[in-house]
């Protein structure tokens, strides 16, 4: 397994049309199983590892964000992949980090589709991050220049994100397939994340919260009361809500009904630490 500083060592490395694994480190089984999902389609398969600056808010928690190289790289090496990227600040935003937080910033330079804008989701929770995303995702695309690049559904409103980024700019991205794969979790229900690294074991328990919720939610026949057994499953577990919301699977727009595929999307609080889950609401009807 290469690591591979210099993008153009990825291109001499014959490396274009690879199946790409972007990730920001501290890998778990979830970035595991993206990379297994990679290798099915024989390319060479590329992974990054960059704690990307533009997508953290002041208050958010980039410096304390976990480093974990060497781990990372003995996760990845049987899995098979061929090279591990690691950019550095300068090669991603050569025009400096404060032009480059603008740049995220500004709709002329990183637009965004109206699913990573209107919501009022993850877009009005973290203002700029989805910027952030964008601008370091369209970098790396353009660095690796993949056949394929794979998301898990965890952070799901960035998946349609990125989905709705690619398909509105073929003329950068090609035809580069976006491959959406399905959160991992651990066999008590909590979805794998890096950030579950600073739960404490009593605050574990509390996690929990979050996919019961989702469970709960799951056979409520209205949407309304889907997202009140969200948010009393939340409050029982201490949780601080920040969104518990039945939402168009597609455009993450609120619903009336389950006529069409919806999602069920869940941001709150535990002391400083902020989780995410989602799960399909699979009785549309
Ligand atoms: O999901 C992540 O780890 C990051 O948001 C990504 C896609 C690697 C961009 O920094």
């Amino acid at each position: 397994m290469r690591i591979v500083e210099d993008p153009k060592e990825l291109l001499a490395a014959d490396l274009a049309g690879s199946a790409f694994v972007p990730t920001m480190g501290a890998l778990h089984d979830g970035h595991g199983s993206l990379v297994k999902r990679a290798r099915e389609g024989g390319r060479p398969i590329v992974v990054s590892i960059f704690v990307n600056p533009t997508q953290f808010g002041p208050n958010e928690d980039y410096a304390r964000y976990p480093r974990t190289l060497e781990a990372d790289c003995a996760l990845l090496e049987p899995l098979g992949a061929a090279a591990v990227f690691l950019p550095s600040v300068e090669t991603m935003y050569p025009e400096g980090l404060a032009a480059a937080m603008e740049a995220a910033g500004d709709p002329s330079r990183t637009p965004l589709p109206a699913v990573a804008r209107e919501p009022r989701l993850e877009d009005a929770c973290r203002p700029g991050h989805f910027g952030g995303v964008a601008l370091v995702v369209g970098r790396l695309f353009d660095l690796v220049q993949p056949s394929a690049a794979f998301f898990g559904e965890k952070d799901y409103q960035q998946l349609r994100l990125i989905e709705n980024m690619v398909e509105a700019d073929r003329a950068r991205y090609g035809a580069l397939r976006v491959v959406p794969c399905p959160t991992i979790r651990e066999s008590n229900g909590l979805a794998m994340s890096s950030r579950n690294r600073y739960l404490a074991p009593d605050q574990r328990e509390l996690a929990l919260g979050l996919s019961r919720a989702l469970q709960v939610a799951h056979s409520a026949q209205r949407v309304e009361t889907a997202e009140r057994l969200m948010r009393d499953t939340l409050d029982a577990h201490g949780l601080e809500t920040e969104y518990a919301v039945v939402r168009d699977a597609r455009s993450l727009m609120p619903v009336a009904g389950f006529e069409r595929p919806t999602r069920a999307l869940i941001a709150a609080r535990l002391g400083a630490t902020r989780l995410i889950d989602n799960a399909p609401m699979t009785v549309w009807r």
